[in-house]
């Protein structure tokens, strides 16, 4: 699908990342965008008014006290008259700046004059990027309202530095930009229709007796989130949910089951699958030999010997199949410790396509609230997305499997 023919203000930060606006100037002119761009003062250090004016075939705003530019575009129509505002490469200086709401040069007075949404696509030193001043500045801006996509992982342009802090590629930021422009737009062209999305939630409970059971603190939250997303872009859905208390979602072939073994069953029944999303917190074990009768306690005081026995690793399965697999298979990984590293050894002993990476240790919050953090780690690298309501990481996962799996008729056609 494409969003034809919008308006887009693109503000140039300071980065050596500059030089990849030149290629999306092009890509979003191709697809039928007009681009207006503004550059920072830095950005000229980086790539000249020159090459992006002949490219924007517009011309570039540089300076708020220009004379001329006021008479002719004023600072508060030059940020109303688009459709949205992108931020690239957002420098630390950029993006604190924005947080705290300056206005001393026409591009921070434009972000603080606009109207429109804002789009930011970090891109700077990883030591930057993790400082804690920045971490608090990207927070606010989310808060704010403002979409941060990115930055992705990979090698720095200071030689031997590799981390978070590389700018999105532009395919993914043009992705990004359309889908904010038209949210609806890009759900109505139903990119995943006659695609069967096999989606895994919630945790599993393994009985010791009749009457107690092991569990984990998964809400289902995300998985669920997940199928709605899958939905729609007009998918079939079939969701397979262990004990969770949420509402239903619409449109979708809902499967309750309880123990992984349950889970397992149902996944093999409801396949083939296109897209199949391990959102499940399956229980690792399972009692080796569950009683049918409520264990008492002994007269001798002493807790009874529980001998568990390992579940069946549905992901690994379904991963590791010859015939019929998915096409893309995506798995979760939960981790309190060495999120990234733990993350690539699953996507290898799982053989998954992706492995949607978060943080779950108790000061995150992830278990059971609404908003998550996650890392999209695959063969072709690691992208660290922001912090996001758990809706808004479901769409976004979804809208990635759509380009996967049928390109033809996604946001980034
Ligand atoms: O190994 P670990 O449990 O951390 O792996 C997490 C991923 O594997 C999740 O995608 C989860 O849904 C899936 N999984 C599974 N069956 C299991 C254990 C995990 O499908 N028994």
């Amino acid at each position: 699908m494409t969003t034809k023919g919008k308006r887009i203000l693109l503000i140039i930060g300071g980065g050596i990342a500059a030089y990849k606006c030149l290629d999306m100037i092009r890509r979003l002119r191709e697809r039928g965008h007009t681009v207006r761009t503004i550059m920072t003062k830095a950005a000229h250090e980086f790539v000249t008014p020159l090459s992006v004016g002949a490219l924007t075939n517009e011309r570039v705003f540089t300076d708020l006290f220009n004379l001329d530019d006021e008479r002719e575009i004023g600072h508060i129509r030059l940020a109303r008259d688009t459709d949205v505002v992108v931020v690239a490469p957002a420098t630390a200086d950029l993006i604190a700046k924005m947080a705290g709401g300056h206005a001393n040069d026409l591009a921070t007075a434009v972000l603080l004059a606009t109207d429109k949404p804002i789009v930011v696509a970090p891109a700077m030193n990883p030591s930057m990027w993790q400082h804690p001043a920045t971490q608090r500045n990207v927070a606010q801006i989310q808060n704010d309202g403002v979409e941060v996509v990115g930055p992705g992982i990979g090698e720095m342009a200071e030689r031997g530095e590799a981390g978070v802090g590389r700018l999105v590629e532009v395919p993914e930021l043009i992705a990004a930009i359309e889908q904010r422009l038209n949210p609806t737009k890009y759900e109505s062209a139903k990119p995943l229709a006659g695609k069967h999305v096999l989606i895994t939630s919630g945790p599993t409970h393994e009985p010791i007796d009749p009457v107690r059971y092991l569990a984990n603190r998964s809400s289902g939250k995300q998985g669920h989130e997940i199928a709605a997303a899958a939905h729609r872009l007009g998918a079939r859905v079939t969701l397979i949910s262990g004990p969770v208390s949420l509402p239903e979602p619409n449109g979708i072939n809902l499967v309750r089951v309880v123990t992984a073994a349950e889970m397992l069953e149902a996944v093999q029944q409801a396949m083939p699958a296109d897209i199949a999303v391990f959102a499940a917190a399956v229980a690792d074990w399972k009692l080796a030999k569950p009683k049918s009768e409520k264990i008492k306690k002994s007269s001798s005081g002493e807790p009874p010997a529980l001998k568990l026995a390992e579940n069946p690793d549905i992901l690994k399965l379904i991963g590791h199949l010859t015939k019929a697999r998915p096409t893309l298979v995506i798995g979760f990984a939960a981790e309190t410790e060495d999120v990234i590293a733990n993350a690539r050894k699953k996507l290898k002993s799982k053989a998954a396509d992706w492995i949607v990476a978060n943080d779950v240790s108790p000061e995150s919050g992830v278990m059971g609230g609404d908003r998550n953090t996650v890392h999209l780690v695959s063969r072709a690298g690691v992208e660290s997305w922001p912090e996001m309501h758990k809706s808004e990481v479901a769409a976004q996962l979804m809208a990635r499997a759509a380009e996967t799996v049928s390109p033809r008729r996604t946001a980034a056609e």
